[in-house]
């Protein structure tokens, strides 16, 4: 059916109308780079605008949307899309504080509700899941992503499409997930914003690709192409990526879009003029181009000279109004254009309590000495530091519908959670930065940093008196919403340098130190982590920041969030991650040592490995049990664990299982994630944990890039993240 009405549409359209569809637009935030889009309204009514971004709210989108469907020759809908990354107006933690909650009910329901909200603004097109894995702390679109784990980026990608897109697209409720950044990102030299990726086949296939294809086989309905360059080849012309790799192999049916005017930043990256570069482009196999308007300007031109083909721009034109077709916006370009639902569907009682809820799972507790968390309800509290008291910086990056004054501030938080059991003292302490260049780049959409007219001392010694009169301090430091994010790579990722010095300051005092940090990136914490005497990661927790951490603190919900990113003890350590290869000559664990793979002066070990958080209770692992030691062909394998709760409160956490494959025809990673639960137990509980194990976990892409498994041993690792667990091993042969 939907062949036959693009076919019977197509035969009516232009050449230049078909390019037209092939054409998006910004017509307001984000605006992401040096271009903008001028005259779109009369444009729309031509017919050479195929989608628009950057607008929302029924009003706005029925009027722009009537242009198109009322005043153009042939009512072709527009397409609508927005960055609606970690929530709509509701705003739900970063992604990368959303993927360490381990529950993937939860970030699916999280997604369902921005896409509730979304279409209720009517917006159909989301530009999300961002699937990238990183393993560069540096690069500030970490905190978009999952982490560092192809495994487990592979559920969250699926759990966000599966939000996102519900079972039919065409539901008011369901908007179309854009998958990006197709390929390579987070690879990006040095952690470098839009750096250059040069990686081999094996790395990519085995570590890299797996999210996007996870992704795509959930049912995503559209891709974006990276800025980035993969081993010479910019993704955005490459037609290896696009179509023998997306297309051919994994059978994608969707279509591809651009990033923000990468087909024009072609010509920077060498390949030619606008009109070579868009050609090249659209013969690679993207279908839209966005914001540049190459494809718009020059596709004629390059059709007349024989540089494209008309089928080339009939498949790209076929692919965006499929894409308009399963979102039933042929039938109803409208469907989402509903002012009831955009006054009772957003900004919910009920979306702010899953908000709240989602927040809550997402910390995870860094360091807890001698049980200094949970807080008591009494006593005197000193919140401190320049994000206690704060709304603007609660959301994170990538909020473009979000609103900052509806977020909780810690301080009000606090209050809402305690009452007035709790006597709450106040200080600021230093500004988010006082490094001006640091300052400016952080702040790039002229956000206000907030700088107080007092000196660094002044800060410091008003909040060393203030601490001085508390029981407990609680410090509320970090990076700034824009400290992360596109184009916010940090080569030094400290907190900032003033808000250490506070620290330092606080802990002088001798009161015990509650540090709640956010971080849109894996931080280095080695001084915070010898001298604080607890660490909560709050990341950015979005608008119920301070209930949620205020419900953590005083212990009404005990953490259990676990990091999907290595955080290392020193920038100099990165790249770092848990599922490294060996060397020929493997660290030892044990501190530096002469002609093996370390380094003079620091442990090659990270701060806190992957699938790291502690709880307020302490969970005891039993030995692993093995149905069987050896095992031939399609049987499968049972491992089993006993965990014993044998603390005080109610706990939940998540247990993790890797698999290492110490001989195989290619050097294998030491180990790998391949499953986990998280399960919930009673102090004094116990819970078997059984995990079933077959020959898919054990596949791996060899030197053919064939995905297969090969008989031999291997060792089954069970625990409480990847460094510690208990392990066992079996034989499989083939
Ligand atoms: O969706 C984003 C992308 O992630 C980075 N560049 C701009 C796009 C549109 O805002």
């Amino acid at each position: 059916k939907m062949n036959a009405f693009v076919t019977n549409l197509m035969s009516k359209m232009t050449l230049d109308e078909k390019i037209g569809q092939l054409n998006l637009v910004t017509m307001g935030r984000p605006i992401t780079g040096s271009v903008v889009n001028n005259g779109v309204e009369e444009r729309i009514k031509k017919g050479e605008i195929g989608g628009v971004f950057g607008v929302y709210g029924t009003e706005y989108v029925s009027k722009i949307q009537d242009l198109a469907v009322k005043e153009s020759r042939l009512h072709i809908p527009l397409i609508f899309g927005l960055d609606v990354i970690h929530g709509h107006r509701t705003i739900f933690p970063i992604p990368l504080g959303i993927s360490a909650t381990w529950d993937m009910a939860l970030i699916q329901e999280s997604a369902h509700i921005a896409a509730k909200e979304a279409t209720a603004e009517g917006l159909n097109w989301v530009f999300s899941p961002m699937v990238d894995i990183a393993r560069d702390p540096r690069w500030g679109r970490i905190s978009e992503g999952s982490g560092e784990d192809p495994w487990y980026g592979s559920q969250v990608a699926k759990a966000m499409v599966k939000g996102y897109q519900g079972n039919n697209m065409k539901d008011g409720d369901a908007v179309m997930a854009c998958v990006k950044h197709f390929a390579l990102y987070g690879g990006a030299e040095a952690g470098r914003e839009y750096n250059t990726v040069d990686m081999s086949l094996n790395k990519m296939y085995q570590d890299y690709l797996p999210p996007y294809k996870a992704a795509l086989d959930a049912g995503a309905g559209s891709f974006m192409s990276s800025f980035n360059t993969i081993n010479g080849m910019p993704a955005t012309v490459n037609k290896w990526l696009l179509t023998d790799l997306l297309r051919k192999q994994w059978g994608f049916k969707g279509f591809v879009v651009s990033d923000y005017t990468a087909v024009n930043e072609v010509t920077n990256h060498g390949l030619g003029d606008l009109q070579t570069v868009s050609a090249l482009a659209l013969k690679a196999g993207l279908d839209m181009d966005m914001v540049g308007e190459g494809f718009l300007t020059t596709l004629k031109k390059s059709l007349k000279e024989g540089k494209v083909t008309q089928q080339e721009i009939d498949i790209a034109c076929r692919r965006v109004l499929e894409a308009k077709y399963k979102l039933g916006l042929f039938d109803n370009a409208n469907k989402s254009i509903n002012a009831d639902r955009e006054k009772q569907d957003v900004l919910t009682d009920e979306n702010r309590q899953f908000a709240r809820k989602i927040a809550e799972h997402s910390f995870v507790l860094l360091k807890n000495k001698a049980q200094t968390l949970p807080l008591k309800k009494s006593g005197t509290i000193a919140l401190i530091g320049p994000l206690a008291n704060n709304h603007s910086e609660m959301l994170g990056t990538w909020v473009i519908a979000g609103d900052p004054e509806k977020s909780v501030s810690v301080m009000e938080g606090v209050k809402n959670v305690v009452g007035s059991s709790v006597n709450i003292l106040y200080a600021k302490g230093s500004n988010i930065t006082d490094d001006s260049l640091l300052g400016a780049r952080a702040f790039p959409f002229g956000l206000n940093q907030m700088k107080d007219k007092r000196s660094p001392q002044e800060l410091i010694d008003e909040a060393v008196e203030t601490a001085k009169k508390a029981d407990v301090v609680v410090a509320v430091v970090g990076e700034s919403a824009n400290m992360s994010g596109e184009s916010s790579s940090r080569s030094d990722i400290t907190i900032p340098e003033n808000q250490r010095d506070l620290l330092k300051a606080l802990a002088k005092t001798g009161k015990p130190l509650v540090i709640v940090l956010f971080n849109g990136r894996p931080l280095a914490l080695p001084w915070e982590n010898e001298h604080a005497d607890a660490i909560l990661d709050a990341w950015a927790p979005g608008t119920e920041a301070g209930n949620a951490i205020a419900d953590v603190l005083f212990g009404n919900y005990n953490p259990a969030g676990k990091i999907t990113a290595t955080f290392p003890l020193s920038v100099g350590q990165i790249p770092i991650y848990y599922n490294h290869k060996n060397t020929g000559r493997p660290f030892s664990g044990k501190g530096p040592a002469k002609f093996k793979s370390d380094y003079l002066d620091i442990s090659n070990n990270p701060l806190y490995p992957f699938g790291y958080g502690l709880s307020y209770t302490t969970f005891n692992y039993s030995d692993v049990k093995l149905s069987k030691t050896d095992l031939k062909g399609n049987e499968t394998l049972k491992a089993t664990v006993t965990i014993t709760n044998t603390g005080k409160f109610a706990g939940e956490e998540v247990v993790q299982l890797y698999i290492s494959d110490p001989v195989a025809s290619v050097s294998r990673a030491v180990k790998e994630l391949k499953n986990y639960q998280k399960i919930n137990l009673q102090p004094g509980e116990s819970k078997e944990v059984s995990f079933n194990v077959t020959t898919n976990d054990l596949k791996f892409y060899n030197n053919d890039l064939v995905y297969d498994w090969e008989p031999g041993q291997f060792i089954v690792q069970i625990g409480t993240n990847s460094n510690e667990t208990h392990s066992a091993s079996v034989q499989w042969s083939k």
